[in-house]
């Protein structure tokens, strides 16, 4: 089975790219053949500031390594170093339309925050719906905030196979069960995000021990006093994801341990259990972080890796669509 995932260099992340990203990768990559791709392409569709660019894309890699992808099993590497994925957006482009990519939520809500709206924003999906069909990828591990572009990746292959021919498999997104979408602490109504969310709200993966308990403590939770999984209790409902996307524990075992106690112990309960989860992720981050000619070697290797992969594919998309092939 071929799993494949994407994740942005820039931005720092937060425990909402643990629970969607970050931890299903360590999961997938025993179940088939894994590809995880820092998505560097993508992220200069907003402003932002080259050298953070470049710091932030080695920070990813060592982050995908420290949360426990293997990079000698698993083929990490960046996107702009397989030249394939920019190609396949561009001969992509030709069957997806104007009026899908219109419809877009992330981007209505990106394009109203931006002051200068790129046509890469607009044609962002164009270039994620590449990066899942180069490489005949089954399933996709991501957030629930990416099921409409899967939908939107799914629907532009088909059309490509049925106008050019069998060419693609259709990939399946996989959400995880609990914490598919962790919400900001401040605003619970709000997904927990670099750009969205509140400062005080999110937890990023590098924060300090006490940074964590801070955020934590004043946490905004609901009316009553009881520790229950329900919709009318968003700022609970979604600590008590947490708790159990850092323990392993089911909803029902947070529920329980938690019968009957107030919500100042669960709440400094739950930051532990993050800081637990957090603290061996940052000391091996730190080691690998701290070796440029290693992580370089790395990022060479799995460009060679998923280069390979990706070439018939693109191949076939430039020989059914016309192309005079030289070679
Ligand atoms: P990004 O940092 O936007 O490239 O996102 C990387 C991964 O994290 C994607 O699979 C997203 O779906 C996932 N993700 C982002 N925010 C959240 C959130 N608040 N809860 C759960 N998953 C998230
Ligand atoms: N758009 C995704 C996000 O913001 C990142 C991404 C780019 C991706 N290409 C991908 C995710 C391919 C999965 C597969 O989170």
């Amino acid at each position: 089975m071929r799993i494949f995932s994407g994740i942005q260099p820039t931005g720092a992340k937060h425990l909402g790219n643990y629970a969607g990203g970050f931890r299903q990768y360590a999961a997938t990559q025993e179940q088939g053949e894994a590809f995880f791709c820092i998505v560097d392409l993508h992220s200069v569709s907003v402003p932002y500031d080259p050298a953070d660019l470049r710091e932030r894309t080695l920070d990813l890699f060592a982050l995908l390594v420290a949360t426990g992808l293997d990079p000698d099993r698993s083929t990490v590497f960046a996107q702009s170093h397989v030249s394939a994925h920019a190609e396949a957006s561009w001969l992509l482009s030709s069957v997806t339309s104007f009026g899908e990519l219109r419809r877009m939520t992330q981007f209505k809500e990106k394009s109203e925050s931006q002051e200068f709206v790129s046509a890469g924003l607009f044609t962002y999906p164009v270039l994620q719906a590449g990066d899942i069909l180069l490489y005949q990828t089954d399933i996709v591990p991501v957030g629930i905030d990416q099921r409409q572009h899967l939908e939107l990746t799914r629907d532009v292959a088909e059309r490509f196979n049925s106008r050019y021919g069998e060419t693609f498999r259709l990939p399946s997104g996989v959400y995880p069960e609990i914490g598919a979408k962790i919400m900001d602490l401040q605003e619970p109504e709000k997904k927990m995000s670099t750009t969205g969310g509140t400062e005080q709200g999110t937890v990023y993966l590098l924060d300090s021990p006490d940074v964590v308990r801070r955020k934590f403590k004043v946490a905004v939770t609901d009316s009553g006093r009881e520790i229950r999984h329900a919709e009318d209790k968003p700022g609970i409902s979604n600590l008590i994801e947490i708790m159990t996307v850092s323990t392993g524990d089911s909803i029902d075992g947070v529920q329980s341990r938690y019968d009957g106690q107030g919500y100042g112990a669960f709440k400094s309960e739950t930051a532990e259990s993050v800081i637990a989860l957090l603290e061996p992720i940052q000391a091996r981050f730190r080691e690998i972080r701290d070796d440029p000619g290693e992580l370089r070697r790395l990022l060479a290797l799995g460009a060679e890796k998923a280069a390979e992969v990706s070439r018939p594919t693109l191949e076939s998309m430039y020989e059914r669509m016309g192309f005079v092939r030289l070679g």
